[in-house]
């Protein structure tokens, strides 16, 4: 059993994105730019919980992917000085792995499970408990005789990490204390992030390299640390070692990164709002439909983004694209889009 737990919980495989992403995650609350009142909340809960010596209330992060969930996690950990294990939704395949683990648990540790609207419907049954007040329920022997035993658990505090919180049910939710949402990341906070992993990575950028950097990777943490990786190689190659305005640009371009840094699926979406159905507005599960994505994970993971870029509009009759959109795409105006959204990049 300890062994399979201790392959359940094992840290994700270790090739080098992953390397290279975990060299660059904040160990600290202080170090994890950005998500202002939701840092607050965790300094709050986490210095309650030390106050108290216990274990603090459990935790879910969700948003989309790549803003910092999984960082979080550790962050909790190491401020609350305590030991971190992490398992998924998905790993979890029967009710004794859960158990397995849950025994095994230490007072006040962070227990993190990633992806938890995947968990299989019995297993997240079992997690009601252990979540709620720390016992599990298992069920010993078959027929007339079984019985339930209540295995007591040591206090621990559970994070929950999500891309689709639509997806969480209900009973599992209201089961955390604390739920939370990131955001996407504006410039200014992007670049201070790209900033601090070229310290970290002994590179030298100016502002406007960083900054252009940002202004690219999608509102998200970990495009703009992989964009600063291929920008790295280029100036490293190309151009004496040093990320200026001139560097990233020509590097960025290279790559064909878009100016806002819409991917493949930003871009299908936008096209089929302004092509397909003259700027909306257009119902999201018709949107989904066209371009075959479930309708959670554009509601989720990409509109977010599109609306705060002011390309994307959400009206009571649906999503209708901006006069932005309108202009970016070079789409030319059939019905007329919705008036853009103040500036923001
Ligand atoms: N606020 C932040 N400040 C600095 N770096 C950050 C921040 N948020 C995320 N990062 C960086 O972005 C990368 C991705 O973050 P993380 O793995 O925590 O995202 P996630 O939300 O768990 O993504 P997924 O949904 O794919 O699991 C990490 O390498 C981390 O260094
Ligand atoms: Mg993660």
């Amino acid at each position: 059993m300890a062994e399979k737990s201790s392959r359940l919980v094992s840290a994700v495989g270790a090739d080098d994105e992953q390397q290279f992403e975990a060299g660059l995650r904040p160990r600290r609350l202080a170090d994890f730019t950005g998500q202002t009142r939701l840092k607050e909340n965790l300094q709050i809960a986490i210095d309650a919980a030390r106050k108290r010596g216990e274990a603090m209330d459990h935790v879910l992060l969700y948003g989309p992917p790549g803003l910092g969930k999984t960082t979080l996690g550790q962050i909790i950990a190491q401020e609350l000085d305590v030991p971190f294990s992490q398992t998924s939704g998905p790993v979890l395949q029967k009710k004794l792995d859960l158990s397995g683990i849950l025994s095994g648990i230490m007072h006040r540790q962070v227990f993190f499970i990633d992806e938890i609207h995947r968990l299989l419907p019995d297993v997240e049954e079992m997690l009601y408990s252990a979540l709620e007040d720390f016992h599990l329920d298992i069920l010993i022997g078959t027929g007339p005789g079984a019985r339930t035993h209540s295995i007591p658990l040591q206090k621990f505090t559970a994070i929950g990490a999500t891309t689709r919180q639509g997806l969480v049910s209900a009973p599992l939710r209201g089961r955390f204390g604390l739920v939370l949402r990131l955001n996407h990341y504006d410039v200014p906070e992007l670049k201070k992030i790209v900033e601090r992993s070229s310290k970290l990575l002994a590179t030298p950028i100016d502002a406007d390299g960083a900054e252009e950097i940002a202004r690219r990777a999608r509102g998200t943490p970990r495009i703009a640390n992989r964009l600063l990786r291929r920008v790295r190689d280029y100036a490293q190659v190309r151009a004496k070692g040093v990320i200026d305005h001139k560097v990233a640009v020509t590097a960025l371009d290279l790559l064909e990164v878009d100016r806002f840094g819409l991917d493949e699926i930003d871009q299908k979406i936008m096209r089929t709002v302004l092509e397909k159905f003259g700027g909306g507005p257009v119902g999201v599960n018709t949107i989904a439909a066209s371009i075959g994505e479930e309708p959670e994970t554009i509601e989720e993971v990409y509109e977010p983004y599109l609306i705060q870029l002011g390309f994307l509009h959400r009206s009571p009759r649906g999503r209708m694209a901006t006069e932005r959109a309108y202009d970016y795409f070079q789409v030319p105006r059939r019905f007329g889009g919705v008036g853009s959204q103040p500036e923001l990049f």
